[in-house]
């Protein structure tokens, strides 16, 4: 589990084992935008503020991987923040 604080939307959402941060996001109520739900397309992409990421998807390069994260698959260790 970790959780992520979304600035823009000023929630903060617990991400259990075996759900995805994107699933979190949307019972939250949180506007995302998605498609595969697999880490390739790229639509689920979020701004990353800060916080360990373990980047599971097959979308970002490295160098993007330091400030946004694919949250159908990829998963944060502790809190992280995004800004949604
Ligand atoms: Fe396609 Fe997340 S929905 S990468």
């Amino acid at each position: 589990p970790f959780t992520a604080k979304c600035l823009k939307s000023g929630m903060t959402v617990e991400v259990a084992e075996g759900q995805s941060l994107l699933q979190a996001l949307l019972d939250a109520g949180v506007d995302m935008d998605y498609s595969c739900e697999g880490g390739v397309c790229g639509t689920c992409v979020v701004p990353l503020v800060s916080g360990q990421v373990e980047h599971l998807d097959e979308f970002l390069m490295e160098d993007e991987q330091e400030d946004q994260m694919i949250t159908c698959v990829s998963r944060g260790e502790g809190e992280i923040e995004i800004d949604v």
